[in-house]
């Protein structure tokens, strides 16, 4: 568990699994991605993502706001494997309900586990990347101080070809 001033970072709930399948089934907190998820798919999601922390230690952590519980979305690194060009090594992911937005809630979480991982896990390097369009993810990895890197950018495997999704923009973040 991973605390902040305003936030818990923890292990997934049963109690986390239906505001997850309402922030996934939100076409705007899923603008960026291929297609909202069903809650088959969301709870699936959950369970990879707990099963992740499970066996590394970390991942995509579940949210919960410390003043009245209530769980706001995840942040974390997770490992890549290919067809990622960037594979072997982590990648930053944050996606909160949109109520949660506007607070500087994933900005505070994604520092926090980033230093979690570099001091307790040993990571040396953790990476984020998102689609050209995806602006405020973007900023959030600005806020954050990660490092631009324009020699890493790609074209996502899992997006067809002509698709406005399929670029991805790299930032990169060093162990200090
Ligand atoms: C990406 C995403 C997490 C960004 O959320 P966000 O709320 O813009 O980012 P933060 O939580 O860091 O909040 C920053 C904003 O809160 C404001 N803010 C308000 N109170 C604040 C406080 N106490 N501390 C810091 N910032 C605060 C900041 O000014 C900033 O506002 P601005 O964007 O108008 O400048 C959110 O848009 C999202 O979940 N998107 C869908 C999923 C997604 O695309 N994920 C990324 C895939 S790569």
């Amino acid at each position: 568990m991973i605390e902040t001033p305003r936030l818990i970072l923890r292990d997934w709930r049963e109690e986390d699994l239906e505001p997850f399948a309402a922030l996934n089934a939100d076409p705007e907190v899923m603008r960026h991605f291929p297609s909202t998820l069903s809650r088959a798919e969301s709870d699936a999601l959950a369970a990879r993502y707990q099963s992740h922390i499970d066996q590394h230690g970390f991942g995509r952590w579940a949210i919960e706001r410390r003043e009245d519980g209530a769980f706001l979305g995840h942040s974390g690194p997770m490992t890549m494997s290919p067809p990622i060009p960037l594979s072997p090594g982590a990648e930053m992911g944050w996606r909160l309900a949109r109520a949660a937005w506007g607070r500087g809630y994933a900005t505070e979480a994604s520092k926090a586990a980033m230093d979690f991982c570099f001091e307790h896990i040993g990571l040396e390097q953790i990476v984020a990347f998102t689609s050209t369009t995806n602006l405020p993810s973007q900023a959030v990895m600005a806020r954050l101080g990660m490092t631009r890197r324009a020699d890493l950018d790609f074209d996502h495997p899992n997006v067809p070809e002509g698709q406005i999704l399929r670029r991805h923009l790299v930032w990169s973040q060093d162990a200090r």
